[in-house]
């Protein structure tokens, strides 16, 4: 064993071989803080002539979280859990771990933020009953240590890394250094008892205590919590899997008795879309493998004073900020003494540009005052010159939107070539566009009541 010297940023966990004046990842200055990394020497080996086994998989008994994990999480491998505090993430594992253990699988839950008592409690509320199911209330990582190597479990939930220590280091416990040290001992542990790792992390805002983000490049698959609190949705998404597809998504409800599975997404996302007010458009966005209807609503009002504010939730406020300007430049809409806000419905954050037709559709339904169709689903990416661009998977778009009882769809015109619906079959109406221009006349002109009023 050798040991090496790098230097890990106290804020990011950005690691470099030699020291920094500003952290190259995250920017800030000073943030640079030696740490000896334990180097094993390895022998080199003759690529094809590694024996491998297939993965081993323990289920986690929720059919949505294996899914997410790629098949269930592999025997040796180390999962990071990351969401807002109050999200449900001991819940959803004290859940996991309670349907693992019934399946005659050794589990033991660590927590060390609440007491066994409490956890019961917690467990009696789930209806988690397994008799297999060990519990331990510590955080100090030498006695885990020690208890892991006796009871050999094939799953470990550590909840939460944050509040464990080392007695190896002296920093206090949640800094980035105890943090990292932590979750090396016990990765490596992992590996080498075949046991599957989950590593619980609460997301923090800036301050003393290090985020689960600073964990990210030491574990095999990391999956983070999105959604709002205080909504019933927590949508659980693959960041990073060694073992599986990122970006794929998971949908749960909370409810008195835990988290449960979302079948059908997308009518929970729609429930409570108002059909007859302005601002409001569906759009299909694809999450990993699975398409989603989502709703996606803007409001423009008049400035009060001072200069406009464009906020959202949701979608990234730079492409807000660019999708305003082609409003603005390319169909003339004076939104420059307007607010703009925009929310994506059900606590979802979308990346993808196949939404961005339905965003400036929404905007513009708010500034003209002017219904969207309330069966039209809107998909398509925007280009600068105003143009709608063709965007992939449509054919699995369109066929989510059809089986949700839509009528209409507005899609870029490049993609009806794309589609082999067959269209005696399909009672969707498909409408090809290329501008943003041809799509508002479409939305706005299609409405079936003729309720249609506005500017
Ligand atoms: P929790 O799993 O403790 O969150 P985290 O571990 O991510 O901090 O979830 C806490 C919230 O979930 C809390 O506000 C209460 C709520 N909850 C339910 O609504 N139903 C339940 O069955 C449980 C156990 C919690
Ligand atoms: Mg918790």
């Amino acid at each position: 064993m050798k040991t090496n010297t790098i230097y890990v940023c106290q804020a990011c966990g950005y690691q470099s071989a030699k020291w920094l004046g500003r952290c190259p990842d995250c920017d800030k200055w000073n943030s640079m803080v030696e740490e000896t990394d334990a180097v094993s020497s390895q022998d080199i080996s003759l690529l094809h002539a590694v024996e491998v086994d297939e993965d081993i998989r323990v289920s986690t008994g929720i059919n949505e979280f294996d899914r997410l994990l790629g098949g269930g999480a592999v025997a040796g491998s180390v999962i990071l859990i990351g969401g807002d505090p109050g999200i449900g993430k001991s819940t959803l594992l004290l859940q996991a771990c309670d349907r693992i253990a019934s399946a005659k699988t050794k589990v033991l839950y660590i927590s060390g933020e609440e007491s066994v008592k409490q956890t019961k409690l917690r467990a009696n509320r789930l209806g988690a009953v397994s008799k297999e199911l060990y519990i331990l209330n510590e955080t100090n990582v030498e006695i885990i240590k020690s208890h892991i190597e006796k009871l050999k479990p094939n799953v470990v939930v550590i909840d939460s890394i944050q509040v464990l220590f080392t007695t190896s280091l002296t920093a206090s416990p949640g800094s980035v250094s105890q943090v990292r040290q932590c979750a090396g001992i016990l990765s490596a542990l992992a590996k080498n008892n075949e046991t599957a790792l989950f590593l619980i992390g609460h997301v923090t805002k800036e301050g003393a205590l290090a985020g689960p983000r600073v964990l990210e490049h030491l574990v095999d698959a990391v999956l983070y919590f999105e959604g709002d609190r205080f909504t019933p949705f927590r949508i659980l998404r693959a960041i990073k899997n060694r073992f599986g597809s990122t970006n794929e998504i998971a949908v749960f409800q909370m409810a008195s008795n835990g988290l449960s599975a979302v079948d059908n997404p997308s009518l929970l996302l729609l429930a409570e879309r108002p059909k007859h007010t302005s601002g409001s458009v569906v759009v299909v966005t694809i999450e990993g493998t699975r398409p989603l209807l989502v709703e996606i609503q803007a409001l423009t009002s008049p400035v009060a004073f001072g200069y406009p504010s464009r906020r959202s939730t949701g979608i990234d406020s730079n492409k807000l900020s660019l999708l305003i300007a082609v409003l603005e430049k390319r169909l003339g809409f004076n939104l420059s003494s307007f607010d703009v806000f925009t929310n994506i419905v059900g606590g979802l954050k979308i990346s993808e540009p196949a939404v961005d037709l339905g965003l400036i559709v929404a905007i513009a339904s708010s500034f003209k005052e002017k219904i969207v169709n309330p069966d039209c689903v809107v998909i398509g990416e925007v280009g600068l010159g105003a143009e709608v661009r063709r965007v992939n998977q449509i054919e699995a778009r369109v066929n989510e939107a059809e089986k949700l009882g839509f009528k209409q769809c507005v899609l870029p015109k490049a993609n009806l070539k794309d589609l082999t619906l067959n269209s005696s079959k399909s009672k969707m109406e498909l409408c090809g566009v290329s501008s943003i221009e041809e799509a508002l006349k479409i939305v706005f002109e299609s409405l079936p009541t003729g309720r249609q009023g506005g500017k």
